[in-house]
């Protein structure tokens, strides 16, 4: 009893805050509700900012017409693939040199957004976990923590590794970590922690939609959210704590990330032009309807256009030699400092904006009590996205980097950016590394591998470090390596 009332007690002071911003239906079946359920409702909707939420619904939810953009969009500039050969060449060694230090002095941390579902690739877990190494399945976490490890020794210093989960897939992320043993990383530096949540939305009346009874329907805030909840979660302090500055970051669909790059993050660090707060990388896109994000520059400020939001005639065109103008291509990679971070998550000044997407969303009807599976989107849901940082940043600097080396996302079940792709990208990536130290690489007719070759990042981290005396002089056609 005393439960019941305590609990009836948090839900019916909650009631008048949620009358006073007109969502107080998600009480509807309130009274129906055993304690227990009534203690999680409540608990819910208290871990709501329930102040912010009429000023959300009248920006993001209820504004239909598409975001305006600014009418001075230039493209960005950038640091050029391999240091460039004109007026703006710069010097590829001296920054490798600086990024190294950060490396060998135990600064730099790494830090991936692992809270997306495989729900396009058709896989049932934390995309994480997929199988995507060419040639032994190893999973995408696995990649990664080879890396790290390789670094690790390179380098002979920790580099601790903070992973961002969401509630869908934190404990299967954690699980799938121990039962692999962290994969030979040191366990007290592998730290995971979820993101946020939103409440869904409906797209007509701005309400928030009710999953059942007794729960408000959710979803993950987007990367983006990773600023809070590093924050939130304790991983900035500990990155304090162990004298990180800089968090080398990346999402889990990528395999060929060079998620150690002393280029990258010596640039970062102490190029002239670069506040050290936030860097990104970029790769030339295939063409105007590549999916990624781009590059520009508005009122002077760096920031990324993401494709959804990139008008035709933008992406459509051409600079005097054919060149696509707009050609700057976020593989969502950046670099941050630490204090970045810590200021972006905590200066109200610095909140990043929110996105909406209009969903399918299965939701109470809260005439009749049962569940509704919508035919159409019905649903906003609000994504904060991470590359809304950059233009917060005192000054950002892009640096090219090349496709093969870098950019083999598994995002598709088929075609485009599958694994299929992924696969034939990481033989090539390692075929280019290993000729590059006098290995002999099978051809097929068109110069492409006759082969599949994985190289962990325990083989080497970096292309100039591979050790020549530990590889074959030769591979055999239509073999499949594992280095
Ligand atoms: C993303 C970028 C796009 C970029 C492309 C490069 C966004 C909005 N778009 O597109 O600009 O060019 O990658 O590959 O980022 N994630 C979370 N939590 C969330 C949502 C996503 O951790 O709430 C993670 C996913 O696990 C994944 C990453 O963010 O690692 C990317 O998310 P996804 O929605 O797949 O973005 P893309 O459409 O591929």
């Amino acid at each position: 009893m005393d439960a019941i009332s305590r609990e009836s007690a948090t839900l019916a002071s909650l009631r008048p805050r949620l009358e006073a911003i007109g969502q107080s239906h998600v009480l509807t079946f309130a009274d129906d509700l055993t304690a227990d359920q009534q203690a999680s409702l409540a608990n819910q909707i208290a871990a709501i900012d329930l102040d912010t939420v009429p000023d959300l619904v009248a920006r993001f939810v209820m504004k239909t017409d598409a975001a305006t953009l600014p009418e001075d969009i230039q493209p960005a500039p950038y640091y050029a693939l391999g240091g460039g050969s004109d007026d703006s060449a710069w010097d590829v060694r001296s920054f490798r040199r600086i990024g190294e230090d950060l490396f060998e002095a135990g600064q730099v941390a790494c830090f991936t957004v692992a809270g997306g579902q495989g729900s396009r690739l058709g896989y049932d877990g934390p995309k994480g976990c997929y199988p995507a190494g060419c040639v032994t399945g190893k999973s995408l976490f696995q990649i990664f923590a080879e890396k790290i490890r390789g670094a690790e020794r390179t380098f002979g210093a920790d580099v601790p590794w903070y992973i961002m989960t969401s509630p869908l897939n934190d404990a299967q992320t954690r699980q799938f970590f121990e039962r692999h043993a962290f994969f030979g990383l040191d366990e007290s530096r592998v730290m995971f922690f979820e993101q946020g949540t939103m409440p869904s939305f409906d797209k007509e009346t701005g309400k928030m939609l009710l999953a059942s009874p007794g729960t408000i329907a959710t979803n993950p805030d987007g990367h983006g959210g990773a600023i809070g909840a590093l924050m939130n979660a304790g991983a900035i302090d500990d990155m304090k704590a162990r004298g990180i500055v800089h968090i080398s970051a990346f999402q889990v669909d990528n395999p060929s990330v060079q998620a150690i790059d002393p280029v990258f993050l010596g640039l970062h660090h102490a190029a002239s032009d670069s506040s050290a707060q936030m860097s990104s990388k970029m790769v030339a896109k295939v063409g105007p309807d590549e999916k990624v994000g781009v590059f520009c520059q508005v009122g002077g400020r760096l920031g990324v256009i993401e494709y959804s939001d990139l008008p035709h005639d933008l992406a459509n065109a051409r600079d005097a030699a054919g060149e696509l103008r707009f050609n700057a291509g976020s593989i969502a990679i950046h670099a941050l400092s630490v204090a970045f971070v810590e200021r972006v998550a905590t200066d109200p000044a610095f909140a990043l904006p929110y996105h909406r997407a209009v969903k399918k969303v299965a939701h109470v009807d809260l005439a009749s009590g049962e569940v509704v599976q919508p035919n159409e989107p019905n649903a906003v849901k609000l994504e904060r996205f991470i590359f809304d940082a950059i233009p917060l940043a005192d000054a950002s600097i892009v640096m090219e980097t090349d496709r093969v080396e870098e950019f083999a996302p598994v995002k598709n079940a088929t075609g485009a950016d599958s694994i299929e792709t992924s696969q034939s990208l990481q033989t090539l990536k390692a075929a280019r590394w290993l000729e590059s130290v006098g290995v002999t690489v099978p051809k097929d007719a068109s110069g492409e591998p006759d082969c599949s070759i994985e190289l962990s990042g325990l083989t080497a981290v970096t292309a100039d470090r591979l050790d020549r005396g530990e590889l074959p002089d030769s591979i055999d056609r239509g073999a499949a390596i594992d280095l």
